[in-house]
């Protein structure tokens, strides 16, 4: 990448960081006092706060105070200038289930896309002060300690982390866990994607699937698993950033052993499974 797109990144990568701290311990204030909170329910199984809401409103008010150009995608807030170079996607709580009812699994997701490529990844969990961190060609980080993903070869070797949500059938992911199990492996679900793929760079977790996820949920995790060495499909596939895919991400050496645990009914199923399933990275 061209000196004044490496000098522009390095930049978004500080600012990312530091408002992360920032917003993710204004949010860890209003979860020590989450009775206060009005929950709304957005669907089945998904909920929104005013922490949601401010959180995200923290993340953008300070981005666009120093990249006003900048694009900016967030869960709560949607789209805005999606045709700049520089791309911003950002869950201001992942998690929110756990948040909500006084778990520790949420995250701060921040993503940042340079031409339609994704290049930086912050994950910051306040309740633990890990801040996850990965930007491309410098390799990934929880605060200053290097991530690797597992070198785990085979499902039985140990944890893999697995997502669901109401978007997609329940018929269509059952036989992934029966196969997942069948061979030995085990699964957790924290409640927050984002952390997962984290744990995933950082090896505690030999590798994630989900069958539909959002942009904002993994575009940072898939920058930090490709830093930490791991693989992950093509989540950009079709209109992923718009509308989702699934995500798989895990240590190199296992990857190609998830896909085929997943199986090709994943792939051929219309709707979010159709895209997504290519190798990349
Ligand atoms: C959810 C979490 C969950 C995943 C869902 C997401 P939210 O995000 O990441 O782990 O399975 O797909 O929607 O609603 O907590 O921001
Ligand atoms: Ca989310
Ligand atoms: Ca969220």
């Amino acid at each position: 990448m061209m000196a004044m797109a490496t000098n522009a990144l390095q930049a978004r990568y500080q600012l990312a960081q530091a408002v992360a701290r920032r917003a993710g311990d204004k949010a860890l204030e209003m979860f020590r006092q989450r009775d206060r909170l009005v929950i709304e329910s957005k669907g089945l199984q998904d909920m929104v706060s005013a922490a949601d809401r401010d959180t995200e409103l923290l993340i953008r008010a300070e981005v666009a105070a120093r990249f006003a150009g900048d694009g900016f995608l967030g869960e709560e807030g949607g789209l805005e200038r999606p045709d700049a170079r520089f791309l911003w996607v950002i869950d201001p709580i992942d998690g929110t289930a756990c948040f909500v009812n006084g778990m520790h699994a949420w995250c701060l997701s921040i993503g940042v896309l340079c031409d339609g490529r994704p290049v930086m990844g912050v994950v910051y969990d306040p309740n633990s002060g890990e801040m996850f961190h990965a930007l491309e060609g410098q390799g990934a980080f929880v605060n200053a300690v290097p991530l690797k993903a597992s070198g785990a070869a085979a499902l039985s070797e140990g944890v893999l982390g697995v997502g669901f949500s109401h978007r997609v059938p329940v018929s269509a992911f059952l036989p992934f866990l029966d196969r997942t199990l069948s061979s030995g492996g085990m699964f957790i679900r924290n409640g927050s994607g984002a952390l997962m793929l984290a744990y995933v760079a950082a090896g505690r977790l030999i590798g994630y699937y989900e069958p539909h996820i959002n942009a904002w949920d993994c575009m940072a995790g898939i920058v930090l698993v490709r830093e930490a060495g791991g693989t992950v499909n093509d989540f950009l596939a079709g209109d992923g950033l718009l509308q989702g895919n699934p995500i798989i991400a895990a240590g190199s050496g296992l990857y190609a052993t998830l896909v085929a645990t997943i199986g090709p009914a994943q792939a051929g199923t219309p709707g979010p499974h159709a895209n997504g399933l290519a190798f990349s990275g």
